[in-house]
This record gives C-alpha cells, structure tokens and sequence, in this order.
C-alpha cells in the first residue's frame, strides 16, 4: 500500500501476570512506539493501541501461587505496566485493559457473530482433565513432551522450544500442573475455528502476496506451520476466569485467551475513539488504512494465522499489512525468565535510572534482536551510553550550543560565503530524513538509529575539521559561518532524534529555543527550511547525557547475580517418588561414545548421534542441540539408557537416551566415566 489514509499500530498485549522487561520492550514496545512517533511527526493519522492482555491461564496459575484471585493479579499488574509505559514515553493513543466491559462486550460480539454465520464446528470430545483438581487442562495447565521436537516441557498450546502451537492432547505424558497428576480423559463440549479451510487462503496472502515485504523469520515460521497442515484449533475452554462463551448450552466456558485478546486490539480503539469523539470504524475497516501488529516472535502463529483467520471468518474487517515480529532479547547470556526473577524489570530500571529513559531506548534499538536472538549485557549498556551518547551525541551538542554561548552570546550568527565544506555538510544532513526514512520504513530499527548517530558524527566531523576554537583568533567571520552550519546540525537532530530519545528531542530543543516551534516535522529537516535562522537566541547548555560510572553497573550485575543465588536454591528439583530395586534394575544403562553427531535439519535442540554402545552402533535422538556443537562431540564418552521403547523424533528412530546433568549456567552436561579403562558396553549399575 503506497500512501494509507490511516494506520493502524498494535503492540502485543502484555500478560498481566508480571510487570514488563527489557525483553517486551526490545521486542515489540520500544520499535512500535518508534513507529508512530515517526508517523506523527510525517502528519499521519495514527491510532497507537495497547492494553493488558488480562485472561488466560499464566494469570490464574499467579493467582494460585500468590494466594490471591486473578482480578487481584491483574489489577496489581495493570497499573504497574500503564504507569511504566507512560514514564517510559511510549506514546500508545490508548491503552485498555481485556476486563474492560468495551472488550468483554466487542469479544463477545465477535463469536456471536462467527457463530451465527456458522463459522466454528461444534464437537464434543474427550480432552484432558485433573481427577484431583476437578478440572479440565487446557493451555498451560498442562505440560508434556512437544509431539514436534520432543522438549519435555512444553506447554498445552504452545512449545516454547520450537514454537510450534497444538493442542493439549497431542503432548506426549502430559502433567497437570496443579497437581502434578497425569490427567484422565473426560468429554466436553467446544467450538473450534476450522483453521484448515484458510490454509489455501492464507497461503496465497501470505506466502505469495507478501513475500518480499514480511520478514523472513515470519514467513518462515509460518510456512512452516502451512506446509504441517493446519487443523482445527478450539476456541473456547472450560475455565472460570475469562469472557463467558455467549452461546446456549456455554455455561461453565470462557474464549479462549488467544480468541480474546487480539480483538482486544479493536476494543482498545473504539475506547480511545469514544474518548475522543471519533469513529473507530475506518482504523480497522477501511482498505486503506495500514494495520501493523508488532509481537515477539512467540506471538507470530497468532497474528499471523489464527487472528487473520478470525477477520476473514468474519469478512468486513482489514487485514495486517505487515507483522515486523522481533526476536529475543537474551540477558547477559541467559534466557530472560520471569518465573526465575532473571531480568531487568521497567518498573525498577526507571526506579533506579530515573532520567535515562532514552539511554535504555538507545540500547535497546542499537542491540533489537532484528534478525536473531540477541544479548543485552549492562557492560554493554555502559559502553553504547559513555561512547556514543555521550561521546558522539552529546559531545557534538555541548560544543556547539557551549560555543554559541561563548562567542555570541547565544544568538545564532549571520552565515557568510559558504565554503565547499560547509555546502556538503549540510547536502548530507538534508538527506537524513529520507535515509533514515528508508530504514524505518523497512522496520530496520537498528540501521536507522545508527544513521541518526551517523548525523551526529557528521557534526563532529565538521568541528573538528574546521576547528572553530582555533579560527576564532584569527577569522572570526569564518567562525561566525561555521557555528550557523553546526547549529543547523544540531537542530536537525533534535527534529529526528525524537522517534528513538523523545526525552533527548525535549531537552535539546529547549536547549536550542525550538520548543515553542509547533510546526516541527520530519520533513522541516531539508532545504527550503531553516531551522535555527540567524539572530535566533538559543539557551545555555546543559547535559544530554551523563557518564555512567562502574559503581552504578556493578550494583546492576550484583542484583542479577543475588537472584541467580536466590534462585539456584530453589531450583534443585525435590525428590521423586520412590521406586522399588526391581523397578531400577529394568532399567539398562551402559557406557558408550560418540561416533557420529549431526543436527537434525529444521529443529533447535536436536542433534542425530550414532552411539557405540558395546552391543551395537545405535541411532539416538538427543536434545543436546543448544549445549554442543556436533563437531565437539565426536569421541565424547557418554551414558546411555539403552533399553527405552523405540521413539521417532523429527522422522528419526531415537534407540536410547543419553543421560545428562543440568548445569547452573542452563546447559547440559555430559555424564562419563572417569579414565579410560571403562569400556564401550560397560554396564552403570
Ligand atoms: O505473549 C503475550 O504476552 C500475549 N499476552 C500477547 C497477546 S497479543 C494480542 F493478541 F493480544
Ligand atoms: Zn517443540
């Protein structure tokens, strides 16, 4: 779509079971609100929405583990997320909350509306149930192995491992999480949306229409899921916390969480449209308005298919134009765990860093898990603020507004000849909005905030080259010329800068007496305007940014590694039931090596070993994949249960399982027999 009458930005609903991380933000918060700040500032018309996604079973599970009620959960967490937000300048035009009597009564509407029309399949079917906690396991009340990738910890209705969505009852040993029971089987009724008959439809607007603007990991993650062939996938679930299903012969059943909370999108505009008097209608119903979902990459099977298969179910509504869904964010090389206290939460970040909101924006947009995982580190957070905020952003505004200061009195100079320097110094920073248009267009968050700082070292660059300190003794008139081209730099940045440090924008326009100035756009940054015209007063300097001492990251990484102590307590698993000696001699452990090791294609975890065992040389399937590169392996003596019943992974017949130990640091670790006089074969007894 070349020029959208509208858009229409939608950053993930966040759980409210938890305040939000460094995590949420990389990944979906800090590049949308980059987005539609960006869009504001070209005169677009923008509806910017957000809310807490207040369903679902993380909240229940909360509210057991704290001995509170759900309601209580998310009125705790609802307020913390809003206000952390709002500190942290991300501009959302609204952000409502799925308990809201708006959502309850649009999500409603919704299934009434497909159900009407005969969109859902009705079945009643046996799915699992907690005998001891009279209850049925749905989502993440139920854990087992992926029937996909074999991680033995996966959830209901999704893996975390390889992403893959399913239903509870394809998990292989499902448990209850409740009771720890494996669950019986009961009947009950649901509706399901027959995903199946969209897969062609989403196969052409997806796979074929969109494949040179999507990212490529979303297109691979949904081509994926396409070429696996979708099913059926219910709808509703049997639980006493979410919206009612508004259908008879419904009671006792809620919609599904993931059923809910993207129409959740539409709720949360029409609230911010009945606060401001307009219509929500064109911002989800007009072709030319552009909708945008920005997730993590947990969330694309969601927005990508299910959701848009609700919208074409129901048939009047616009689908997502594009869905830029990141990566992960990693912290100081570890997974980011809510459940393990392991990650730096907005709401203390702010407590602890009150005015350097836009140093963790800097960070987080400079390091965005773009394309891959990435990691974020406070010794890099030190770094990316004490080297380029303040040595290159910084640095070049002190200098020139210090110098305006000292020279003129603060009143920008008349420009005199213009030398070749001076024009191509200002022909490049002219071009800025248009290059860092391009990468932002293009969701390239990275680039584009390093073409930003590009500007800002152009401006250094001037300075040091025409070194007006030095001319002043000697060609004050030239000096008079220079200072005019760097403040224009200067005013430049304060105009662009403000998508990525909206609270550096505030300052430094104060700074430079543009803050009054109500007609400032991305395109004012170009030739036929100046911005900071000659006999303009500006004000005094003052810090942008401030350095970072090592005291202030060390008490950081302190307070990471007290909750790893704090956690490497808990995390020794209690004892398992104990089992008879006959129980134990059934199981057939033996040494053996590594001969072969390979990755099984498509898959994160596993690697395909060929194992000599002393009785034979066997295939196994072993989830080792994230620990160990298979060229290390080869040689590696290992532990081998060797008479488990025959199991496929991926296609491959796994004859065994190596045993392993978790280490502290998340990874496995290979149990062996010290020295060399055990041999292949040798039984472990
Ligand atoms: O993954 C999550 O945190 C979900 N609460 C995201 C929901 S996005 C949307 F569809 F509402
Ligand atoms: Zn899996």
């Amino acid at each position: 779509m070349q020029d959208p009458k509208r858009y229409t930005i939608t950053a993930a609903l966040p759980y409210t079971n938890g305040p939000v991380h460094i995590g949420h933000l990389a990944g979906v918060y800090v590049p949308a609100d980059i987005y539609a700040r960006y869009l504001r500032l070209n005169d677009k018309e923008v509806a910017f929405v957000c809310g807490s996604d207040e369903h679902g079973v993380p909240i229940t599970l909360k509210a057991k583990a704290e001995g509170t009620t759900p309601q209580a959960v998310v009125d705790k967490y609802h307020e913390i997320i809003k206000q952390s937000f709002q500190d942290f300048g991300i501009t959302f035009d609204n952000y409502s909350r799925t308990s809201a009597k708006i959502h309850h009564e649009t999500a409603s509407e919704f299934f009434k509306d497909l159900y009407k029309h005969g969109k859902f399949i009705e079945e009643t079917s046996a799915q699992l149930y907690d005998e001891k906690a009279k209850q049925f396991l749905a989502d993440r009340f139920v854990v087992g192995t992926c029937p996909k990738c074999g991680f033995e910890e996966s959830y209901g209705d999704q893996c975390e491992n390889c992403g893959t969505s399913h239903n509870a009852k394809d998990l292989i040993n499902p448990k209850s999480v409740i009771t720890g029971n494996a669950p019986s089987l009961k009947e009950t009724k649901h509706w399901y949306l027959p995903l199946n008959e969209y897969e062609k439809w989403l196969e052409e607007w997806i796979l074929q229409g969109h494949k040179k603007d999507w990212k490529t990991n979303v297109l691979g993650q949904v081509k994926s899921w396409i070429d696996d062939g979708l099913k059926p996938r219910a709808v509703t679930r049997d639980l006493d916390w979410g919206i009612p299903v508004p259908v008879e012969g419904a009671e006792g059943k809620v919609l599904y969480v993931w059923f809910d909370a993207p129409i959740g999108y539409i709720s949360s505009t029409k609230e911010w449209a009945e606060k401001t008097g307009k219509n929500w209608e064109p911002f989800w119903k007009d072709k030319e308005t552009k909708l945008l979902h920005f997730i993590g990459k947990d969330n694309i099977v969601f927005h990508c298919i299910i959701f848009p298969s609700m919208l074409k179910a129901q048939g009047s509504y616009i689908l997502p134009e594009n869905v830029p869904a990141n990566e992960f964010l990693n912290l100081e090389g570890n997974k980011i765990s809510t459940s393990k206290n392991w990650a730096v939460w907005l709401h203390e970040y702010l407590q602890d860093f009150p005015e350097k909101q836009d140093v963790l924006r800097y960070v987080l947009t400079a390091n965005a898990p773009e394309t891959k995982d990435n990691d974020f580190t406070w010794k890099d957070f030190q770094a990316r603020n004490n080297n380029e905020l303040v040595a290159i952003f910084g640095n070049f505004v002190n200098r020139v507004v210090v110098l305006t200061n000292k020279y003129y009195n603060g009143v920008v100079p008349k420009a005199g000849t213009i030398s070749e320097a001076d024009q191509q110094a200002m022909d490049m920073m002219h071009q800025y909005p248009e290059i860092i248009s391009k990468s932002l267009e293009r969701f390239r968050f990275r680039e584009a905030l390093s073409e930003l700082m590009n500007l800002a070292r152009l401006g250094n660059k001037y300075l040091a080259d025409e070194e007006p300190w030095k001319q002043i003794k000697t060609d004050p008139e030239r000096v008079q010329t220079i200072m005019y081209v760097a403040l224009q730099i200067a005013s430049a940045l304060s105009v662009l800068s403000e998508p990525f440090l909206p609270f550096t924008s505030k300052k430094l326009k104060e700074m430079l007496g543009l803050d009054q100035k109500t007609d400032l756009r991305w395109q004012t940054v170009g030739p036929d305007k100046v911005l900071l015209p000659a006999d303009h007063t500006i004000n005094k300097a003052s810090l942008l940014f401030a350095k970072i001492e090592d005291a202030e990251i060390q008490k950081q990484i302190d307070k990471l590694e007290a909750s790893k102590a704090s956690n490497s307590e808990v995390t020794v698993e209690p004892q398992k039931q104990t089992i008879s000696f006959e129980d134990f001699t059934k199981l057939d452990i033996r040494i053996g090596t590594i001969l072969e090791a390979e990755k099984v294609p498509k898959t994160k975890k596993l690697l395909k070993l060929k194992v000599d065992v002393g009785i034979d040389t066997r295939t196994i399937v072993s989830g080792i994949a994230e620990s160990f590169d298979p060229s290390d392996i080869i040689g590696q003596r290992v532990t081998v249960l060797i008479n488990l019943a025959p199991r496929k992974l991926r296609g491959v017949e796994s004859q065994g399982m190596i045993l392993m130990s978790d280490t502290q640091d998340g990874k496995l670790s290979f149990i062996e027999p010290v020295g060399d006089t055990v041999a292949n074969g040798e039984k472990v007894s």
